[in-house]
């Protein structure tokens, strides 16, 4: 199994598709590397890009704000990462060989954190690590166990921007993943509501 370092390195110089041309930067992931909840959104996005680290724009500020109210932080908790690695032109769905072309850099990055608590953000997460043909609407907030490992997927953040009503939903969705971590994740410490991460 390769380490964290020398995987993000191959990554960054990645050429196994057309989204190689037009990259700025290549989006590896974030967070803690020993975290035992993993986030799963489909591909960077403008900002994404431009900076080099998933979930920055306005869709990311949005999760990283709801995901404190339940005590996640990705500079304390957990880890975030995308399907793709390489923003896709337009910030169109990732193509299933571009996908296809990049998905062996997810599988080695869950095989280095081992999480406890895979969350995908939005379908197409989910049909990458659920199952195919998810439908979102209906089957978020539900839980898939597969070896010890628990798998659900909530709303994207940005259909969350462009469709507040979801908002609800999405709340208790991450009333139960919190409550699955606890459950579940041993080693993971919630910070309350009200304690800010450490250096902020
Ligand atoms: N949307 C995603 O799916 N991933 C990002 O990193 C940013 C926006």
């Amino acid at each position: 199994m390769l380490a964290w370092d020398t995987l993000a390195g191959q990554c960054a110089q990645c050429q196994n598709c057309p989204l190689a041309q037009t990259r700025t930067h290549v989006v590896f992931g974030d967070g803690r590397q020993d975290a035992q909840v993993l986030f799963v959104g489909e591909g960077p996005g403008e900002q994404e890009d431009l900076q080099g680290r998933p979930f920055v724009g306005a869709a990311g500020q949005l999760l990283d704000e709801m995901l404190a109210l339940v005590g996640l932080h990705r500079t304390e908790n957990f880890y975030i990462a995308n399907v793709v690695k390489c923003r896709p032109p337009r910030n169109r769905d990732p193509q299933a060989g571009e996908m296809a072309a990049c998905m062996g850099y997810l599988w080695q990055q869950m095989a280095l954190l081992q999480p406890k608590v895979v969350v995908c953000l939005g379908r197409i997460a989910a049909n990458q690590l659920i199952h195919d043909n998810y439908k979102i609407t209906q089957e978020h907030g539900q839980w898939v166990e597969r070896n010890g490992v628990f798998f659900t997927a909530i709303y994207h953040p940005a259909a969350l921007l462009r469709d507040p009503s979801k908002k609800p939903d999405t709340f208790a969705d991450l009333r139960a993943i919190r409550d699955k971590v606890r459950q579940v994740c041993t080693r993971t410490q919630l910070l309350s509501p009200f304690t800010p991460p450490a250096g902020s």
